[in-house]
């Protein structure tokens, strides 16, 4: 027996239930995963709200970090012992120990700890594929991105900056544009106090930034296509204000171009899984992104977790210690 959160129903952040789960043997294809420490993304809020189906299992959560205890038949470049991260869509990681699907799972370097394995790997994977691979950030772009003192924001704003993009920002609070400046976020705009769109056209003598991205969605979209100059690129990956509407879109100019996407989309093969994994794991070792590890609670608090993430009071990535 192990510890789990289950969501036996869909509701506010005390919806948890802290109970005792069974952990099959693994299957062919699976392992068995002791986890140390779990990640929390702004999307496990939108499941346990009921926003997205609550998966079979009721336990949700997309990213771990643990130790192999267990391999089952057809595992081929795994062994117990192994200390694994992974993305794995869509559920299971809110445990103690879980199955996960072995094509899910990434060996995790030696220079990331497990609390840093479990903030930084779905996020960075993020940040990786949005801007060297969505659109190629290059050595003066300008750039923009909503909530930048997010576990997002943030890789983003340090990665975009070494890339040598001009980054722009937008936070809702003065201690939020403060912590983006720190990294590497050379204007930092409170959308919730100034008109963002219009302090853009200042920064950038009205010509607008190349990319947007994008994962605020209904309230940031108008400022964001606003922004962009002619053949600049809105990059829409969330939605945590809400869903842009059909009006929304077809309000878009036709030289400025937006493009709707997910990590999936970058991941569906295993070597495009490993490619953009060790493209990020490079970019730590060498210090281009430091993992902006926020918070740390123990796992059966992942509601409280989970309020400050909707409240819009946290900054970085929350770890969930188990
Ligand atoms: N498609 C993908 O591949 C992918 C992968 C990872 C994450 N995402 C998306 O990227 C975003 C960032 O994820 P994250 O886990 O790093 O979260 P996060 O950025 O740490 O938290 C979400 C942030 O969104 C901002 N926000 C704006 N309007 C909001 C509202 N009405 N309610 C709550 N927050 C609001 C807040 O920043 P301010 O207070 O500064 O406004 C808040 O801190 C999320 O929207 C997530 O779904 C997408």
């Amino acid at each position: 027996m192990s510890k789990a959160l289950v969501l036996h129903r869909t509701g506010g952040p005390d919806a948890f239930s802290w109970e005792d789960v069974s952990v099959a043997a693994p299957g062919p294809g699976q392992v068995r995963l002791r986890q140390t420490a779990v990640g929390v993304n702004f999307l496990d809020t939108l499941f346990r709200r009921g926003v997205i189906p609550l998966p079979p299992s009721k336990i949700i959560g997309w990213e771990g970090v643990g130790v192999v205890e267990a391999i089952g038949p057809e595992v081929a470049d795994l062994k117990a012992g192994d200390r694994v991260t992974y993305v794995s869509p869509p559920e299971g990681a809110y445990a103690e120990a879980r199955l996960l699907p072995a094509r899910d799972a990434v060996v995790l370097p030696p220079h990331l700890s497990d609390e840093q394995g479990a903030a930084g790997y779905l996020k960075g994977l993020t940040a990786q594929y949005l801007l060297r691979q969505t659109y190629r950030v290059k050595r003066g772009d300008r750039i923009l991105i909503h909530a930048a003192a997010g576990g997002v924001g943030l890789m983003v704003c340090q990665w975009a900056k070494a890339l040598g993009a001009t980054v722009i920002g937008t936070v809702s609070s003065h201690a939020k544009a403060e912590l983006a400046r720190r990294n590497g976020c050379d204007h930092a705009i409170v959308y919730t106090q100034e008109d963002a769109a219009k302090r853009i056209a200042a920064i950038t003598d009205g010509r607008g930034v190349d990319v947007v991205y994008d994962s605020v969605g209904k309230e940031t979209f108008a400022a964001s296509t606003a922004s962009l100059a002619p053949h600049g690129v809105l990059v829409m990956f969330g939605g945590a204000s809400g869903p842009v509407s059909a009006e929304q879109f077809n309000k878009v100019p036709y030289d400025r171009y937006v493009i709707r996407t997910t990590l999936q989309s970058y991941t569906g093969t295993r070597a495009d899984l490993l490619t953009t994994a060790n493209d990020f794991f490079a970019a730590v070792a060498d210090g281009t992104v430091k993992i902006p590890v926020g918070k740390v609670l123990p796992l059966r608090d992942a509601g409280q977790a989970h309020h400050e993430l909707e409240t819009r009071q946290s900054t970085g990535a929350f770890v969930l210690a188990v």
